[in-house]
């Protein structure tokens, strides 16, 4: 007998069939039993029916615990009255492990609760929804950059540098030097642009930022690609396309996972229509002091109610240009014309999810770097590699990064960021 997944049910109605997998949920009466059973592929509904198995199966169904694993034995049927649109009409069970009080129960949950069985809550449907999508995410960036012509480059997680500043740093004995966990691969990134073109790298990013908000996480996952012969204007089309891409992806392929997210379609269709709006730093400032934000000033950060008031004015990802130089990194082009400014931009996504890229064309002027890295009280000798770099062929470049599980949040349309990683570190949590 053939042993499916619970997703590829469609292609075996009328066929009796194999399913391993655990019980998510039960009803029962007196005549029929309900099991909600999930194979990690998916969730449907078994169903038990008294008169059409032996009394031990249907005695056995009616005693199944929550998340007990089992191996079920029965006929795939079309259910148009579930979404899912699929069922098993169960002959035979055979349990493999049990479960006894397991702790998430259908009733509410506190996020602390949640969070420390983590381990567990990643069964649930919602969850479930959510690493799906972020894994059509990972499956997207691949593809659009493979097809784009880049070559995927990994910068090292243990480095000397720290190009993002130096208070927001993960600090660790090398061998008794000092050593960090990478803040962003960027410098190593451009190295590699002017060995390979275009390149791009994909992993596990630090920040030991004490930010306590719906948007922090100390350890995420950042997209990074650094492209040479390449301005600020291309580079801000293929964020735009590269975004765009990826909500279009999910609407192809993660459709059941957005309707259990409760997710607007037509709404992320809105987010695949290019070009996305640009609005210089100056203007989105000028745009907060006209719409009540009287405490904002040139010069100063954006918090996230001003990014949230510029993106729904917009109501699509918008770029935000041209930043202050002052409040940018070292390695940032300063603007032509304007020397208060450095070309810089950062997406802001919709819906109040706030800054999804940072990006930049790089300064390649030896003399200017050396200059920001003194004024950053960055040790040039620390940098003498990412120098050499201005000294041997230099040329423009352009790149950005994008975090993922920001992505992940703003797409599922979710609360937090926390339920956009597997298993989330945040300031106080490094458990489970
Ligand atoms: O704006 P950031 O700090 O940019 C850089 O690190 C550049 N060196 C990237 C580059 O040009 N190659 O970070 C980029 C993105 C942010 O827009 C955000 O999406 C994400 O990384 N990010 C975080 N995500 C979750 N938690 C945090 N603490 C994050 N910090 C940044
Ligand atoms: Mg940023």
């Amino acid at each position: 007998m053939e042993r499916i997944r619970i997703i590829d049910s469609k292609d075996h109605v009328g066929e009796v069939v194999q399913i391993g997998g655990w019980v998510a949920n039960k009803r029962s009466s007196g005549k029929i039993a309900f099991l909600q059973l999930r194979d990690g592929s998916a969730y449907f509904q078994g169903v038990v029916v008294k008169n059409e198995v032996p009394e031990e199966v249907f005695e056995l169904a009616k005693s199944l615990t929550q998340e007990t694993s089992l191996v079920v034995t029965g006929e795939i049927r079309e259910d148009t009255r579930s979404q899912f649109g699929y069922e098993i009409g169960i002959q035979n069970i055979e349990v493999i492990g049990e479960s006894h009080d397991y702790p998430i129960t259908p009733k509410e949950h506190g996020t602390d609760f949640l969070m420390d069985h983590r381990h567990l809550w990643l069964r649930s449907r919602k969850q479930h929804a959510i690493m799906q999508v972020r894994n059509e995410l990972i499956r997207a960036t691949y593809a659009f950059f493979n097809d784009h012509g880049f070559i995927k480059i990994d910068p090292p997680i243990l480095t000397s540098s720290a190009p993002e500043g130096t208070t927001e740093l993960f600090h660790t004995d090398y061998f008794g030097q000092e050593a960090y966990l990478s803040q962003t691969g960027q410098l190593y990134l451009e190295a590699a642009a002017m060995a390979f073109g275009k390149v791009f790298s994909f992993g596990p990013t630090f920040r030991a930022e004490k930010s306590k908000t719906r948007r922090h996480l100390t350890e995420f996952w950042m997209m990074e690609p650094e492209m040479a012969f390449v301005h600020q204007d291309e580079s801000l089309e293929i964020q735009e396309q590269y975004v765009a891409f990826m909500v279009q992806s999910v609407l192809d392929n993660c459709d059941y996972a957005l309707d259990v997210l409760e997710r607007d379609k037509e709404v992320l269709k809105t987010y695949t229509q290019l070009p996305y709006p640009r609005i210089s730093y100056d203007d989105a400032v000028t745009l907060l002091q006209e719409n009540g934000f009287e405490d904002i000033k040139w010069g100063d950060d954006f918090g996230s109610p001003h990014e949230t008031f510029i993106a729904n004015h917009y109501s699509k990802p918008v770029f935000i240009l041209n930043y202050p130089k002052s409040m940018s990194p070292f390695y940032m082009k300063p603007h032509p014309d304007r020397d208060d400014v450095v070309i810089r931009a950062d997406l802001i996504a919709p819906e109040g999810y706030g800054e999804i890229i940072g990006g930049s064309e790089r300064a390649v002027d030896y003399d200017y770097i050396l200059e920001e890295l003194h004024k950053d009280n960055l040790k040039e000798e620390d940098y003498a590699w990412y120098l050499d770099l201005q000294k041997y062929g230099s040329v423009p470049h352009s790149g950005f990064g994008l975090g993922l599980e920001r992505t992940v949040t703003w797409i599922c349309g979710i609360e937090h960021v926390r339920e956009a990683a597997p298993f989330p570190r945040l300031l106080h949590r490094i458990y489970p």
